[in-house]
């Protein structure tokens, strides 16, 4: 019989290991993010694991999910979590196969067995490798990122934590499927692809798409040696039937081998290359480290994440699961408001709500929406509750097997029903906080002066700092961006980011409207040039931050 063992941190050990997880992070968005070697120190995830299960009430016997991008660190932490669930008395645990389950597929594994809750190991697009990032979230029974009252009491637990459970047993070996003993729990190797797989059957139409690949249309799909490679392998290349290498870096490594798994126009170059190049596929995807966020590419052509949006939603009613009808849709503040106007002509509902995933959620719990996105790669449904980059990628395909147009095609034509919102996000990472600080208070300082006023050839409708009253259960989130708006629609974002981890990045966002079919073609960094330079003007950004121009442009 295996006795749990109970260890007694000194007090040395538990200030080192317990005092550090959250206090230079927003806890709640995504749990908890550091660098590979502090997880690595003696105690440290044991600790955030004890504390989130000493958060938690009644899952004794209950069934827990593990899973994670296959990151380096992945398995080890697999190991410790499954001994200490076992110690801690859950009854059964769901893990992927080789410990791999993308962040979606963890959100659907745990609502389809209607477990308890799952922890999610991942730092999502960061990189990966012995001294890349590692992460680790909890996400509850809805299958989503844990709410900020759990977070907090996680957090706070890690403060006070003097020990934690753990049973001193073999590892269990991952890699076959089936079934192991841990003490009074049982482990269940699972297939990390079979359950979302089956759940993308049931909501697009898979014959079609089939059809699509048996003509002579060709794709690329780029899984950055990140999780979605057998996801993408399974699904597109043996379900639908795209022909083998369609999937390009589509074996998880532990280092990503080497490259940033986020899929935009900078990281994911090597599908750019492919998509701009000489013969170019009529498609191309990306997806990031955890598989939640998403790239969509057309031949020669860029889809933005907010124009992808709404995308989807004018077309919602081509795909089975979707036939009904939407809900309403939700975007997070600095998303163009592309998805507005879609919503405007279907007579739904369109929310605003703050950055971040986890404000979507209580939407979808209530009913109120079934499309959501953010302007920064992530688009989902209330299939899951977690955005899902390969589920993007089936919308879209489904799209263009029922309206047998290119995807630039269909994006113009979208265009002009309902307008281009041009859009572009700069970003000034790695500034000096205090720096990021005055930009912001200047700018909140003049909010007041600004409504009326002529800046260049803009007038300024509002400005103000976005606050959200969550219309599901009342919860206000105050300070979330400052927003100024101009008569013709056309907008400036600033925020600071809440997920960067060196000093303070700066976020701007910029978004002009045309209605004008004639002036769809323009560049979009010459379409908001004037934008830009308003910007630079009412914040000033250059001289604040130091820098003649952003680090990064999406
Ligand atoms: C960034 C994105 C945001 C996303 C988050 C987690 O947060 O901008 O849309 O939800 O990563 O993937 P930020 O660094 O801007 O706070
Ligand atoms: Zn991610």
């Amino acid at each position: 019989m295996l006795d749990r063992v109970k260890f007694k941190l000194n007090c040395m050990n538990i200030h080192s290991v317990s005092t550090q997880p959250f206090p230079d992070q927003k806890p709640g968005t995504s749990g908890l993010r550091k660098r590979v070697p502090v997880f690595q120190q003696r105690n440290y995830l044991e600790n955030f694991v004890q504390s989130i299960f000493d958060s938690l009430e009644g899952y004794q016997g209950q069934t827990l999910v593990v899973g994670g991008d296959g990151r380096y660190y992945n398995r080890q932490a697999i190991q410790i979590i499954l001994k200490m669930a076992a110690a801690n008395g859950f009854g059964r645990v769901l893990v992927g196969r080789g410990g791999i389950l993308s962040t979606p597929a963890a959100s659907c594994v745990i609502r389809k067995n209607k477990a308890f809750g799952g922890i999610v190991l991942s730092a999502s697009h960061n990189p990966g490798g012995p001294e890349g990032d590692f992460g680790i979230k909890y996400n509850i029974g809805n299958g989503g990122p844990a709410p900020e009252k759990v977070t907090e009491a996680i957090f706070d637990r890690t403060k006070t934590i003097e020990g934690y459970q753990i049973l001193e047993v073999e590892d269990v070996d991952l890699d076959g499927l089936g079934t192991a003993q841990l003490g009074e729990m049982t482990v269940e190797v699972i297939d990390s692809v079979a359950d979302y797989a089956e759940l993308m059957e049931s909501i697009f139409d898979f014959d079609r798409i089939r059809q699509l690949f048996a003509a002579d249309f060709r794709l690329c799909v780029d899984s950055m040696h990140a999780v979605t490679g057998p996801y993408a392998k399974t699904i597109i290349e043996e379900k639908l039937g795209a022909s083998a290498g369609t999937v390009i870096n589509g074996t998880p490594l532990e280092d990503f081998g080497g490259g940033h798994p986020d899929p935009n126009l900078v990281y994911a170059h090597e599908l750019v290359d492919i998509l701009y190049g000489e013969n170019a596929p009529d498609f191309g995807a990306a997806s990031d480290g955890d598989g939640d966020r998403n790239m969509i590419l057309g031949r020669r052509f860029f889809v933005t994440p907010s124009d992808s949006l709404a995308v989807l939603a004018a077309n919602a009613k081509l795909v089975p699961g979707y036939s009904g009808g939407l809900a309403g849709v939700a975007r997070s503040m600095p998303t163009s408001a592309a998805v507005d106007r879609v919503a405007e002509k279907l007579g739904i509902d369109c929310y605003e709500t703050p950055t971040g995933w986890k404000f979507f959620g209580n939407l979808m719990d209530a009913g109120k929406v079934t499309l959501c996105g953010e302007e920064s790669f992530g688009t989902g449904s209330d299939h899951v509750r977690e955005k899902d980059g390969l589920w993007a990628v089936l919308f879209w395909l489904n799209i263009l097997a029922v309206r047998q147009q290119s995807v630039e095609d269909i994006v113009r034509e979208h265009w002009k029903t309902y307008g281009r919102n041009y859009y572009s996000r700069h970003d000034y990472e790695a500034i000096e906080s205090d720096r990021a600080n005055t930009l912001i208070e200047n700018l909140r300082a003049k909010l007041a002066s600004l409504p009326g006023r002529k800046l260049g050839n803009y007038t300024v409708d509002y400005a103000d700092d976005f606050s959200y009253t969550d219309p599901v259960d009342g919860s206000v989130s105050n300070k979330q961006g400052i927003r100024i708006g101009f008569t013709d629609g056309s907008r400036i974002v600033f925020r600071l980011s809440g997920t960067g981890t060196q000093g303070a990045t700066l976020r701007l966002y910029l978004e002009s409207y045309e209605s004008d079919p004639a002036k769809h073609d323009i560049d979009p960094q010459e379409a908001l040039g004037e934008l830009i330079e308003i910007a630079d003007e009412v914040a000033q950004i250059q001289m604040l931050t130091g820098r003649d121009k952003p680090t990064v442009i999406t």
